[in-house]
């Protein structure tokens, strides 16, 4: 059925007053609000507190860069030696993410919720849980790493942060608690990683899961500009892999 372009929108809009955002006039954030403030009203509807803004902030800066290996560092800086334009090679940043790389955060978010909603027993929540991904074949989100195998520096430093100002530690106990039993119960060391870990502090902060994946991928893809840009400058035109690199086996 055709739709028309009339559109009802809780988040922002043009009105005597000005742009405003949220309830909030754009001209005085300019000028009151910082960038992760902002951000964090425009995704959940009212402003932060204290320990939401630093821990939304501290997620942001953690995801930001992981070097060039990974696709969303690699890809992008191909592109940009094609000659793709700036707006181009971000896009690919943002498109080599997925469920194995930066795209785990919404689907931990929903497990962990799902061992909340169960009650007080964790442990056994946390057993369930893995069992129900396993008949389904599925891995377990914000767990594991290819270059990570005893732990994540980066979700060790996010929950030191989060635990030093008080946040509550429900999400950050079960998320550590699916750590564990994967390993105690199911012999699997898999390292808490950095989807995981946003996800934890995510729903800490009251975050909703829909938006998980957005945050990793709007750090990463902030990140990506640095890349690009080294990348025009270099002269370094079409790079591409050594023919030795690559084997042809029809
Ligand atoms: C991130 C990831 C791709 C890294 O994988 P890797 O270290 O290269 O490990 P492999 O893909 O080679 O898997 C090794 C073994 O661990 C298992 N494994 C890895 N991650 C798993 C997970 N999250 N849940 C269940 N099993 C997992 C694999 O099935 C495989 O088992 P097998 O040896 O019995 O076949 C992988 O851990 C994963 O898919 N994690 C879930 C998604 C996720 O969190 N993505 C965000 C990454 S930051």
């Amino acid at each position: 059925m055709s739709q028309d372009l009339k559109f009802v929108t809780a988040v922002s809009g043009q009105t005597s007053k000005g742009l405003i955002l949220r309830k909030e006039k754009l001209s005085d954030l300019i000028k009151e609000a910082d960038f992760v403030s902002t951000l964090y009203l425009s995704i959940t509807g009212r402003k932060p507190k204290k320990t939401e803004n630093l821990i939304l902030n501290a997620l942001l800066v953690a995801s930001i860069d992981h070097g060039i290996s990974p696709a969303s560092g690699l890809v992008p800086r191909i592109v940009a030696s094609s000659g793709g334009d700036i707006y181009a090679a971000m896009a690919t940043s943002i498109l080599s993410l997925g469920p194995y790389h930066g795209g785990a955060v919404t689907g931990a978010m929903n497990a962990f919720n799902e061992i909340d909603q169960e009650g007080d027993d964790v442990e056994k929540a946390c057993e369930n849980l893995i069992y129900a991904y396993r008949l389904r074949n599925e891995r377990i989100p914000g767990f594991g790493h290819p270059i990570y195998k005893k732990i994540d520096p980066r979700a060790k430093i996010l929950f030191e942060l989060a635990r030093k100002n008080n946040l509550d530690i429900q999400f950050m106990n079960i998320a550590k608690q699916l750590e564990h039993t994967l390993e105690d119960k199911f012999s699997k060391k898999l390292v808490l990683n950095i989807d995981g870990a946003m996800a934890a502090l995510l729903l800490t902060i009251n975050v909703d899961p829909s938006a998980g994946n957005a945050i990793f991928g709007l750090a990463r893809v902030a990140g990506s500009i640095a890349h690009i840009i080294e990348e025009q400058q270099s002269g370094k035109w079409v790079r591409r892999l050594k023919d030795e690199d690559v084997e042809y086996a029809a």
